[in-house]
């Protein structure tokens, strides 16, 4: 059996073929490494896969060996599906880590006709290949079907070169899982520590999931981009953490402050920066930002430094809205909770004066959409991270 890297390098009578797989394994290989959706990433791998052995369709499996089953992660012409890890050509592949070339599926006893009923496809021929981890278990398999050639069978040089996108198939979605691991625990370290700034002043955590929500969707509703406003619905749950330094003499008092408590009061805004600016992680540098201006107003009149108008940043502008929206519709110690007119006839009085006009009108345009999220995170209701 020829090798992947033999194909390429003896195969003087194809040249120009030899070219062509180069060219569309590098072109693939630079669009892979730099996706950040799964979806995209897999449909790319599948169109790699298609391109280079000519199938009609090609399909990711990820194999969840405590579930014991196989699932299409993507591909062409895929829903999700799942079938037991023990069935199909594909099960065949991932339990014995061999790789399969089948002419016709329907004379293959191993072949699993649920997936062509549930799709409504008529598979023939089949390239399997398991793709491994970088510690060498199997994760799952590459499947191409139905070759789109006169002779309608795959060939082995087929099934060698398609190791290539399986191959490639198994690092990047270990690579992808990782990452995204990484980044799952990033953001709940993040809105851990925005619990703990919260629940120093007896606030409930959801508090900050209410506000990184409400921020979230004003972001988008302004007409801030998809990848920013998630930057801001990550960072803006600490916009309190300075709040772990403030004494509960202050936090907690139930009646109004002094003006000496409120100067005090006032430092968990400067805290908050502080803890972050040093950092060079992009989410904990807006986090800075959210934890210095969350409490700026439009009129200048905010602390700490009194900015004004468009000097505040638009991550602070929000914040504030979402932030206020929520505190005044929930109990605190020193008031109750208001009734949601009174809210939103304080919000319109405030526009331009507390806060920014313009989101002010965007929030109440689309109050029933926040209302939803508020009624979605009700304080004492199972949590739901
Ligand atoms: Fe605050
Ligand atoms: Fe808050």
């Amino acid at each position: 059996m020829p090798t992947s890297s033999n194909l390429f390098m003896n195969n003087k009578t194809s040249g120009t073929n030899s070219d062509r797989l180069l060219a569309v394994i590098f072109e693939y290989m630079a669009k892979i490494s730099v996706e950040t959706n799964i979806k995209k990433m897999v449909m790319n791998l599948a169109d790699l896969g298609k391109q280079l052995v000519a199938a009609d369709r090609c399909s990711v499996w990820l194999h969840e060996a405590n579930e014991k089953i196989l699932w299409t992660v993507g591909g062409h012409g895929v829903k999700k599906i799942s079938i037991p890890d023990d069935s199909g050509i594909v099960g065949h592949c991932v339990k014995t880590g061999e790789a399969l070339l089948i002419e016709d599926a329907y004379s293959d006893q191993r072949f699993n006709r649920k997936v062509d009923i549930e799709t409504g496809y008529h598979t023939t021929s089949i390239i399997c290949i398991p793709f491994h981890n970088a510690e060498g278990e199997i994760i799952g398999a590459f499947q191409a079907i139905n070759k789109q050639t006169e002779s309608q069978v795959f060939s082995i040089e087929d099934l060698e070169v398609l190791k290539i996108a399986s191959n490639f198939t198994g690092k990047s979605l270990e690579a992808f899982i990782l990452r995204n691991e990484l980044v799952e625990t990033q953001k709940e370290i993040i809105v851990r520590m925005g619990e703990i700034g919260e629940s120093r002043s007896q606030e409930t955590g959801f508090h900050v999931k209410r506000v990184a929500k409400y921020s979230y969707l004003l972001a988008c509703l302004s007409g801030i981009s998809e990848a920013e406003a998630l930057k801001l619905k990550y960072a803006s749950p600490m916009h309190d953490i300075g709040k772990v330094a403030i004494p509960d003499s202050i936090l907690l008092k139930p009646g109004k402050l002094t003006e000496n408590e409120f100067e005090i009061m006032k430092q968990h805004t400067t805290i908050g920066h502080n803890v972050f600016k040093k950092s060079k992680r992009e989410l904990l540098q807006i986090a800075a930002i959210i934890a210095n201006e969350h409490h700026e107003r439009w009129d200048g009149q905010g602390y700490p430094e009194g900015k004004r108008a468009e000097d505040i940043h638009i991550y602070g502008r929000i914040t504030a809205v979402a932030d206020v929206f929520d505190a005044l519709g929930s109990d605190r110690v020193y008031k109750k909770a208001w009734p949601l007119e009174k809210i939103t006839a304080y919000m319109k009085e405030e526009r331009n004066k507390q806060f920014d006009g313009r989101l002010v009108d965007i929030f109440l345009e689309n109050l029933d959409q926040f209302i939803l999220i508020r009624d979605e995170f009700v304080d004492g209701s199972e949590e739901l991270v």
